[in-house]
């Protein structure tokens, strides 16, 4: 009896499997059969699919999706970004090497103004993440800088949306140029460090469509990345992660997005809303994701049109990537020909912010005393998972010394002693140290004196450095150290009584207080932090071997305070103690200030002055500005104006086109960012005339009430400038007639 039980056991189970491979077709994934697969598939394959796998089939990947062997679904790979892929530059039992480029990280990019060099920087960039391996580049990172102290503002662009999501449209669409994918990150509202898991961003529906969505609106409409990469904060009450009015409303229906929304990296409680509300793969991938999923397929609480389309759009995501199309990678990048791209969009982008007498460039044969314990730790690139394992960051001690100039060797010396007792000792206590700012040595007023009588000029290298999972302090971070501020002024004080210069080079993550010693020095040089090769390109501006071309991308204020959203910035650690879930500015951040962020703020108030204005940047020669015409179009204004080169030198000019709209209605900013482009290199006494189109809708504001972007009729003024606060010609034209496009209204609480 028990027996034929038995035999009855094995043959139902045997005819189970029977039926259900009978049911399944064994089919293999295509292009075009994607319909197919997905009936094929069980749910059990289908839910795997929508959450992230372990592996290392590229050491140092940040995560993986899962393969299905069974229908022909391989891996896929996801590496970090954005200043260069980030991988493992070593492996167990290879003796090859897997170093990649650190390119200019991406405020230095934004200093650009110029979207061809950032195109061509990731171009290079997505063929090392294509011959290592890798299918999506997790990057561009773009949040606006809301405030200057956010610990990873290195990683983002600007305070202005406009040039932030045309540039990170550049970076994506140079990255896709390789046939791999791009992650558009974090979408949306993430502009703070302290408390990133949970704080919950309390933003206007304006102050979200103008400026915190309106950069991924641009990326996603121009770039067309492959993914978008969901942040771990809250918005307006939701997890962005579980926040259907943003995942699918505003980025699928309004924008026209039709690739993946991924997680950042990190499991919440709401798998089940987040699959529902849009959030198509859940990384870093939980077994418990999986079995959430599971059990809500079960009792239906995900139906199987919300499954099939999540997972329908996994399987259009995978058929793109070189994995699944069986692409064989070299493991070999041409890095010597990056390493040369990296240093000129360095060259390309750093900013001039001053140049008194003259100062720069140098001869190129001066003697050099060469300060700051920066000029050997030099800050290539922040810290987090927006690092890159580089086999070399150049420091200014021997990018100096390769452009030719003779440096003070006691100094060189005495730096490079300091450098080896602080690591000594970090290596011992095993601290990291705070390297905000790597604590400046102290140098007598004497040496500094002698050092004056024996060395032609000074060039002072002041850095700072932050990186994801915590913000940056106003103390002796945005502030000078009393370390740093002696060194200037005793530096000042003894190379001024020589009749000698004092350089200073800024190689910061962010923005600093200036206004304080600014007067004291007679040129700054702010490269950010500029990659791998930016050491060199700095050396190569002061020699003037390359004339500067970049603008600030953002406001350096005078005080920290003047800033509008310092107010509601921890920024200090203090501001992180107090009840859970009730602490201001940690747990919860209102964004009291709306649309006043950067030079909204401070053009709208003139009793409050900046150290250096939003789009400022000097050259080495002087341009003028023609006068322009705007002309209307079917679809909005089209606008020109030619720059001539009236200096000596050969230079390269970003010209920022401002509107000034009339109120219809609404408070507006007095100028906004409409449009911006860059001449070509012009000799002295050449010109170029730019265009400009910008359609009616980019002209629009958003009007809340009526839950639409309204572009008022009346007369317009267009106002073409050096910077925001030098302009340089003006016209106007007149819309007449009104427009507006409407909206959904889903991104408030619920
Ligand atoms: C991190 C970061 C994100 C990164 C991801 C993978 O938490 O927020 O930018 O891409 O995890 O490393």
């Amino acid at each position: 009896m028990k027996r034929d039980f038995i035999a009855l056991l094995c043959l139902s189970c045997g005819l189970l499997v029977a039926t259900s491979s009978f049911a399944q077709k064994n089919i293999t994934l295509r292009e075009d059969n994607i319909d197919d697969v997905l009936k094929d598939m069980t749910v059990e394959e289908k839910v795997t699919l929508l959450v992230g796998a372990s592996g290392d089939l590229v050491p140092g990947a940040a995560g993986y999706t899962h393969a299905i062997p069974r229908l022909g679904i391989p891996m896929t790979v996801l590496a970090d970004g954005p200043a260069g892929l980030r991988i493992q530059p070593k492996r167990e039992g290879s003796d090859q090497t897997f170093y990649c480029t650190g390119f200019p990280t991406s405020t230095l990019l934004a200093s650009s103004w110029d979207q061809e060099l950032v195109e061509t920087v990731t171009t290079a960039m997505g063929n090392e993440v294509l011959e290592y391996g890798v299918d999506v580049l997790l990057a561009p990172g773009m949040n606006l800088h809301r405030n200057p102290l956010c610990g990873r503002n290195f990683e983002y662009y600007s305070e202005d949306p406009l040039l932030s999501g045309k540039m990170a449209a550049a970076y994506i669409r140079g990255v896709q140029s390789n046939g791999v994918g791009t992650s558009a990150k974090h979408y949306a509202a993430n502009n703070q460090e302290t408390n990133r898991l949970e704080n919950d961003a309390r933003v206007s529906n304006r102050a979200l469509r103008e400026l915190y969505l309106k950069n991924f609106e641009i990326a996603v409409k121009e770039g067309k990345p492959w993914t978008v990469m969901s942040s771990y904060n809250k918005l307006n009450g939701d997890y962005t992660q579980q926040k259907h009015g943003l995942l699918t409303t505003v980025l699928r229906d309004e924008w026209g997005f039709d690739g993946i929304v991924m997680t950042d990296w990190g499991v919440k409680e709401g798998t089940v809303k987040a699959a529902k509300a849009g959030n198509d793969l859940m990384e870093s991938g939980r077994q418990v994701e999986i079995d959430r999923l599971l059990a809500a397929v079960n009792s239906g609480e995900i139906t199987q049109e919300e499954l099939d389309r999540n997972v329908r759009r996994m399987l259009q995501y995978i058929v793109k990537t070189p994995h699944f199309k069986g692409y064989k990678h070299s493991n070999k990048p041409d890095l010597k020909a990056h390493a040369q791209v990296a240093r000129k969009a360095a060259e390309e982008s750093i900013i001039l912010l001053r140049n008194e007498y003259n100062t720069l460039p140098l001869k190129g044969n001066e003697k050099v005393a060469l300060y700051g314990i920066t000029s050997v730790d030099f800050v290539g690139i922040g810290t987090g998972s927006g690092e890159v394992n580089t086999e070399h960051i150049a420091n200014m001690q021997e990018a100096m010394t390769a452009a030719g100039f003779t440096l003070d060797e006691n100094l060189v010396e005495y730096y490079r002693s300091c450098y080896a007792t602080q690591t000594a000792t970090e290596k011992m206590e095993g601290s990291a140290i705070d390297k905000r700012h790597r604590p400046e040595p102290t140098l007598s007023a004497k040496a500094i004196e002698r050092q004056a009588k024996d060395n032609d000029v000074a060039v002072v290298v002041i850095g700072r450095i932050a990186g994801e999972g915590a913000d940056r302090t106003v103390k002796d971070d945005f502030e000078l150290t009393a370390i740093e501020r002696e060194l200037l002024q005793n530096i000042s004080m003894s190379y001024h009584k020589e009749l000698k210069q004092v350089v200073v080079v800024l190689n910061i993550v962010g923005v600093i207080e200036t206004a304080s010693w600014k007067h004291m020095v007679d040129a700054i040089v702010l490269p950010w932090a500029p990659g791998q090769e930016g050491a060199h390109a700095v050396a190569d501006i002061l020699k003037g071997k390359v004339n500067p071309s970049g603008k600030l991308p953002m406001t350096f204020p005078i005080n920290y305070m003047d800033i509008l959203t310092s107010y509601t910035f921890p920024y200090n650690w203090e501001m992180t103690k107090g009840k859970k879930g009730e602490r201001k500015n940690v747990d919860y951040t209102q964004y009291y200030e709306g649309i006043d962020v950067g030079y909204r703020h401070f053009q709208s108030d003139p009793d409050v002055e900046v150290s250096y204005p939003f789009g400022y940047g000097l050259s080495y020669t002087t341009f003028a500005y023609g006068k322009p015409s705007v002309k209307a179009t079917a679809d909005g204004i089209k606008a020109t104006v030619t720059v001539t080169n009236t200096g000596k030198v050969a230079g390269r000019e970003v010209v920022e086109m401002y509107v000034s709209a009339p109120a219809g209605g609404l408070v507006k900013p007095v100028r906004e960012l409409k449009a911006f482009g860059k001449t070509k290199l012009l000799a002295p006494g050449a010109s170029e005339t730019l265009t400009f189109e910008v359609s009616a809708y980019e002209l629009a504001s958003f009007n809340e009430k009526s839950s639409a972007w309204e572009t008022a009729s009346g007369k317009y003024e267009v106002l073409f400038g050096a910077s925001v606060a030098d302009i340089r010609a003006t016209a106007t034209f007149k819309m007449s007639k009104e427009q507006a496009w409407k909206v959904h209204d889903v991104l408030g609480k619920k």
